[in-house]
């Protein structure tokens, strides 16, 4: 069994810096998640964040407690602890999406339906598109056991 958390944030970054924090978050999280052995995703957008960390609870935990007390981002919306019997993503990735019209009207769309409702439908619907979103063979498919869980849970 693997724990896992998923949360959506609002970024706090001001525009003209957003790339530079972006890839300061990402090396940062490449060495200390690889360290601890979680993998997941981490996306950006100029307005939300959005990340799913899975491994051992006491890694997700040290490093839960950095993140959250990051000014980086505000509204921190988690979902409650997730378990599943097998990695979704695994191994750790990160993306960036610049502004743009698919930024706006897809990626920025969904995390915006899925902020404030991870504890309801949000936390399903986000980690399926998230499926179709990163690259392919980054995630596997939910075996029908772990989303029935998911869906169980939501
Ligand atoms: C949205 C967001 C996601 C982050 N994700 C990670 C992460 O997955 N792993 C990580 O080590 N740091 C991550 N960070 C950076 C941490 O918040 C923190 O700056 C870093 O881990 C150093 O920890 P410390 O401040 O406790 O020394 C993230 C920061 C933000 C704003």
């Amino acid at each position: 069994m693997v724990d896992a958390v998923l949360y959506v944030s609002r970024s706090t970054i001001p525009e003209a810096g957003a790339v530079e924090q972006f890839m300061d978050i990402k090396f940062t999280s490449l060495a200390r998640n690889s360290a601890l052995d979680l993998t997941g995703f981490l996306i950006a957008t100029p307005v939300y964040f959005a990340q799913f960390l899975q491994g051992k609870g006491s890694s997700l935990g040290c490093v839960m407690q950095s993140i959250r007390r990051d000014e980086r981002h505000t509204e921190i919306d988690e979902a409650p602890l997730l378990h599943f019997d097998e990695l979704l993503f695994p191994r750790w990735q990160t993306g960036w999406f610049g502004p743009g019209s698919f930024t706006h009207n897809y990626v920025e769309r969904l995390l915006g339906e899925c902020h404030g409702h991870l504890a309801e439908q949000g936390a399903a619907a986000l980690l399926r598109s998230m499926k179709t979103i990163l690259p392919a063979g980054t995630s596997r498919p939910f075996c029908r056991h772990s989303f029935a869980k998911l869906c169980k849970f939501v």
